[in-house]
């Protein structure tokens, strides 16, 4: 198997590397990443001296890099984690979530039909059903995504699905859950709240904080797509969830335990979302678990885990956080609510 891992430097997609690499130790895995603000070769470093492992910078939209690493490395497999992936900076600024979250799922279903690539995985998320009141989503319940970043990975499902239909290009699609774990880019809840707590400072919670989320180990997220891209039908979709479902009062409750601050330390602010914001996440993941994945973490003891390494692992935050792009995203995104204290 020789595996393109589009996205490979980033969170997730760098966790499905070490799963790659555990679960198939001859696999070549060739990661291309366009190591924007989020992808980040520290997040390989467990593949130094790996001679099966090769890393590519490069944009999942740019055609001609792509089909020139999948004719010289013969990739057989494709992976794709290539992904701007979050909401507040898509309420801000949506161009680049269409070109990588759309076009460049395009350029990567072209490539897969050109170059008769075995298997295509996409993965996706569950924000693209929208938010529900009750109940779980399946993989049937239709598509209403609330923001820019959740209709463009919509946006890219949807070519999946054509490509499928009109192609059989065997494609698969995996949705997955909000997911934590070490090396996660300090702008989502978990790591944004861990690494301002760790330093003391103010948390901005976005209004009452009685949203829902339902939270997975990025690992076995990563095992699910495994599972999905050994065993997976192609023109299916498979949801990956953990069943782990809390309001974000609750993540925050957590993590200031687990930093030993108190509630003085958060703010509540309007909501930057306003109506885009979804109150609840929740789905079924029984037609991946009849694959005969199971998620093996325990999400009490591994988000204080999670917390734990970012307390550990300040040499992986403290570049990030002091760098240009995170600080500018923080002021303008979070100024006018936390006032100094940024
Ligand atoms: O459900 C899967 C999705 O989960 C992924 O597709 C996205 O890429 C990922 O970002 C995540 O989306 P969310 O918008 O749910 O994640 P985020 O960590 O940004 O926010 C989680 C909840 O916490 C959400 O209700 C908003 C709230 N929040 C978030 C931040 C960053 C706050 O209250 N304050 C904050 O500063």
């Amino acid at each position: 198997m020789r595996v393109l891992v589009t996205g490979g430097a980033g969170f997730i997609g760098s966790h499905f590397c070490r799963v790659l690499r555990r679960a198939h130790p001859d696999a070549r895995i060739v990661v291309l990443d366009a190591l924007t603000y989020a992808g980040n070769l520290r997040n390989l470093e467990d593949f130094e001296g790996d001679g099966n492992f090769a890393f590519h910078p490069g944009k999942i939209q740019d055609r001609t890099v792509v089909e020139g690493l999948i004719r010289c490395e013969s990739i057989t497999h494709i992976v794709d984690f290539a992904a701007e992936s979050h909401n507040d900076r898509s309420i801000q600024n949506s161009a680049e979530f269409i070109e990588t979250n759309v076009l460049g799922v395009y350029t990567l279903l072209e490539a897969t039909r050109r170059f008769r690539i075995e298997k295509y995985v996409h993965v996706s998320t569950d924000e693209v059903y929208g938010s529900i009141e009750a109940g779980d989503f399946t993989e049937e319940s239709p598509l209403e995504p609330n923001t820019p970043y959740s209709a463009s990975k919509a946006g890219g499902d949807l070519l999946v699905r054509a490509y499928w239909k009109a192609f059989a290009v065997p494609a698969v699609i995996t949705r997955g859950g909000n997911t934590y774990g070490p090396y996660q880019y300090p702008e989502k809840l978990i790591p944004f709240f861990a690494t301002r707590l760790l330093n003391g400072k103010k948390v901005p919670i976005y209004g009452d904080g009685t949203q829902v989320r339902e939270w997975i180990h990025a690992e076995d997220h990563a095992n699910g797509v495994l599972e999905v891209l050994e065993k997976g039908q192609a023109g299916e979709v498979y949801n990956i969830g953990d069943e782990n479902e809390r309001q974000n009062r609750q993540i925050v409750e957590i993590l200031l335990e687990e930093t030993g601050r108190t509630w003085d330390l958060v703010k509540s602010i309007p909501d930057p979302r306003r109506n885009a914001h979804d109150r609840r996440y929740s789905m079924s993941a029984a037609k991946l678990r009849n694959l005969g994945w199971r998620p093996e973490k325990t999400f009490e003891e591994e988000i204080r885990r999670t917390v734990r390494w970012y307390a550990e692992r300040r040499d992986w935050w403290e570049p990030i956080v002091r760098s240009e792009d995170y600080q500018s995203f923080v002021r303008a995104y979070y100024g006018p609510s936390l006032g100094e204290d940024l």
